[in-house]
């Protein structure tokens, strides 16, 4: 019986104030404006995000989960017993507990997460309520290259729900697939979320959903710049826009200028035109053989892949490929 919570201090991520400074003068002072996503996921962005799952424009937390309820016995009968789980970007860890119910035996859960507060506490609970599961929490940005903690067993099988691959473009996905095959080590699976395209209308409003939370997501990040790099954004003068883009078959979301203007940001200003942009998310929608063939580059196989009767979301079993 191995029960770690003195395990659960994961160590420090790399990522800092330095690294959102940086990013923000960047992309503030480049044509078009841009600020990678991953920034959206302080505190309150991540209440936010949790809101988000909720509504019922947001149709992939719901479908995906239906999608595991029903198939977290195929998926275990693929990974086999004794499994270390790894999961990329650990959020609440809802997903994970279907996955970790259905398994023959887990030994380990290694949990992956940019958000401290987020690990510690989904850590928490989850040791709380699996006690013979060794729970090994990453304090790191799943899409850079991390140290693995010493594997507790050596059946691997990776897990990157909630499309969050969708967030990367088609060559960050192939890189970080890559990497995860490196990372996980040989012989070792996936299971991956992935939201698959469909129409258009239903698309854009789970993006710019009737209560406005993801509007609130989207604004929070002038909140976190204003907060933390002593910005001057006034939030009433900007707007939130989510848009698909047909040629890179993705929902993009920006933030626009109601009106033209002149803010500082650590110091720097920052101008902008009336109805001028901050690009500031991508989330690519895939077909299964097209995701599948970007996997294949990348050095895994698709095993198995199930959809929900909508064939909205899929959640594919990829094999590395020497495995
Ligand atoms: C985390 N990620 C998969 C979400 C998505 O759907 O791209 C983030 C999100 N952005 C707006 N709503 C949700």
């Amino acid at each position: 019986m191995t029960n770690t919570a003195t395990q659960i201090r994961p160590p420090e991520a790399q990522t800092g104030q330095d690294e959102f400074a940086q990013a923000v003068l960047d992309g503030l002072q480049s044509t078009p404006k841009a600020i990678p996503s991953k920034f959206f996921y302080d505190t309150k962005g991540s209440h936010l995000f949790e809101q988000i799952c909720e509504l019922e424009e947001y149709y992939p937390t719901r479908v995906e989960l239906g999608i595991l309820e029903a198939h977290a016995p195929d998926i275990a009968a693929i990974a086999g017993p004794d499994t270390t789980l790894v999961e990329f970007g650990s959020g609440a860890g809802v997903k994970v507990r279907l996955l970790l119910d259905a398994l023959d035996a887990p030994r380990a859960y290694v949990p992956i997460d940019i958000s401290r507060d987020h690990l510690l506490a989904s850590s928490a609970q989850l040791n709380a309520d699996y006690p013979d599961l060794s729970i090994l929490p990453v304090h790191a940005d799943f899409a850079t290259p991390f140290d693995m903690p010493r594997m507790a067993s050596s059946n691997v099988v990776g897990f990157f729900p909630g499309s969050t691959i969708g967030n990367l473009t088609a060559g960050e996905a192939e890189d970080f697939l890559h990497s995860a095959a490196e990372t996980l080590g040989k012989g070792a699976g996936m299971v991956i979320g992935v939201d698959l395209i469909k129409d258009r209308d239903v698309l854009r409003a789970a993006y710019d959903d009737r209560k406005g939370v993801t509007a609130a997501f989207n604004l929070n990040l002038l909140e976190r710049i204003n907060r933390d790099l002593n910005g001057t954004f006034d939030l009433s003068h900007f707007t939130h826009k989510a848009l698909f883009n047909e040629t890179e078959s993705r929902i993009e979301m920006h933030i626009e200028a109601t009106q033209a203007q002149t803010v500082t940001v650590a110091g720097r200003p920052i101008s902008f035109e009336k109805g001028e942009r901050i690009h500031t998310e991508n989330s690519h929608k895939y077909t299964v053989p097209g995701f599948s063939a970007l996997a294949g580059r990348a050095g895994w196989s698709l095993r198995a892949v199930w959809t929900d009767e909508n064939d909205w979301f899929a959640v594919l079993y990829l094999q590395r490929l020497d495995g």
